[in-house]
């Protein structure tokens, strides 16, 4: 075997060990080749904090359209349909609305029209008015592990909360029925991202929940077009968007797709992060009271989890033209897949990485949210979730350990989105 053989054999990205920890990987490629080829996807894995700004920064050779590289790793899934379940999947997609790309898989100009639509809804003057509704969702939900002692830190807190933020600025009507359908829905649409393989039978139920999913929201953006409220689907429903010179309102299946990215990048990241978070209080348990009543200390608590545990571990971009990055030459049409996982531990950037600081200076420079002009839009948002829940989870609560009877959590084995799919923990009252 020769040298390079060998390199590509011991590395594997998608083995279910390394994609449930991916870090010693991670190492040893920003070290070894911190642009990696994976040949057979024509894939070049980029592990470096000063690589991916590049690659960011540089959008004239690092194109955003990457649906298509997603649509494949879909179509693999599909392949593993019977005859019988593809025909019933194709009728299944009748029903269903064209999703145009929006914001995360567009270039500029056409993505910069989009974003300054939608950065309406998460000015900082929306987000200060949203204080008290996500003070209030946090109460509640504190509240509810009162007396437990024990439980599932995701199902009963991290999964629900950003869920309920989420679904109350929407304007997801409070009923049951509503809540039920919407939260069960918009848990499926996430799992679509995790890029994790799925058994067929779901692969069909996924699809069909989607359909329904599109049909609820359209309903709901009709009634706000006929009685504007003060949600963020009313607003998207009748902003007008600046299009060939002229002014029009969004298609249905434009505002779908604003809200289909809400709930894939935004409530599955937000929910993981809460998780991860809550590990590392367990697995440092001098941190809560270096942290409790301390706001500013909180802050840099999360950016730091958001550090160490990058929810979304990566995102691809594609080779616009001919190029080179870091001395590695790059053609038109090949697929760059930026580890925000690798470039937040990354040695050359923070001192000590591995290992939670919450003194570090310019915590914030973590990666987790992205940089550049695809900056997550939404993460003034998942911020304040962060920093009231974990205040106010350490105003009730202490002693937060993993629950002795259960095994160390595990991540869900994924190459993009990665959670804990539960955390059992105990805790006292303080
Ligand atoms: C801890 C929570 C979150 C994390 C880690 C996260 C992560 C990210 C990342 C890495 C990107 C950049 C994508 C790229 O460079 O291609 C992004 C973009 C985006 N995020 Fe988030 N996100 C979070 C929460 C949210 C929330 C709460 C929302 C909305 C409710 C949201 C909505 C979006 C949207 C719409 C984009 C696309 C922006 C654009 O392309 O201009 N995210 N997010």
């Amino acid at each position: 075997m020769s040298q390079s053989e060998e390199k590509q054999s011991s590395v594997n990205l998608f083995s279910p060990e390394n994609m449930v920890d991916p870090y010693p990987l991670y190492k040893q490629l920003r070290d070894e080749e911190p642009v990696h080829y994976l040949e057979e996807m024509n894939l070049h894995v980029v592990t470096r904090y000063d690589l991916l700004r590049d690659v960011i920064k540089r959008t004239d050779d690092f194109s955003s359209k990457y649906d298509q590289f997603m649509g494949g790793a879909q179509m693999e899934m599909f392949n593993t349909l019977s005859d019988e379940q593809k025909a019933e999947a194709f009728k299944i997609a009748q029903g269903m609305i064209d999703i145009p790309p929006t914001m995360l898989t567009l270039d500029e100009p056409e993505h910069t029209k989009y974003r300054s639509l939608v950065s309406k809804l998460f000015t900082g003057g929306q987000v200060k008015k949203s204080e008290d509704d996500v003070r209030a969702v946090i109460e509640k939900n504190v509240l509810a592990m009162k007396g437990k002692g024990k439980i599932d830190f995701m199902e009963l807190f991290a999964f629900p909360v950003p869920l309920e933020i989420i679904s109350d600025r929407l304007g997801i009507p409070r009923d049951s029925e509503s809540r039920d359908f919407f939260y069960e829905a918009a848990t499926s649409a996430a799992s679509a991202l995790k890029m994790a393989p799925v058994p067929p039978e779901q692969i069909l139920g996924r699809m069909q929940t989607a359909v329904d999913l599109q049909k609820f929201l359209i309903e709901l953006v009709e009634d706000c077009r006929r009685a504007p409220k003060e949600n963020m689907i009313s607003i998207l429903s009748n902003s007008k968007l600046l299009d060939d010179g002229g002014e029009r309102e969004l298609t249905h299946g434009e505002i779908l797709s604003v809200l289909n990215q809400f709930l894939v990048a935004g409530h599955e990241t937000t929910a993981s992060t809460f998780g991860w978070a809550m590990l590392v209080l367990c697995d440092n348990p001098e941190l809560e009271e270096q942290i409790r009543g301390n706001e500013k200390r909180i802050k840099t608590f999360v950016e730091e989890v958001l550090r160490f545990e990058a929810p979304v571990q990566g995102l691809p971009r594609v080779v616009a033209r001919d190029t080179e990055l870091g001395g590695y030459a790059l053609k038109k049409g090949d697929v760059m897949m930026l580890r925000y996982g690798a470039a937040n531990r990354d040695e050359r950037q923070f001192d000590e990485p591995d290992k939670i600081n919450i003194h570090r200076e310019k915590a914030g420079m973590q990666m987790a949210f992205g940089s550049g002009v695809h900056f997550c839009i939404g993460a003034p948002l998942a911020r304040q979730e962060l920093n009231i829940g974990f205040f106010e989870l350490l105003e009730n609560y202490k002693n937060f350990r993993l629950d002795p009877d259960w095994g160390r959590p595990v991540a869900d084995p994924s190459f993009i989105l990665r959670a804990l799919p539960e955390l059992r923990i105990e805790y006292q009252s303080v």
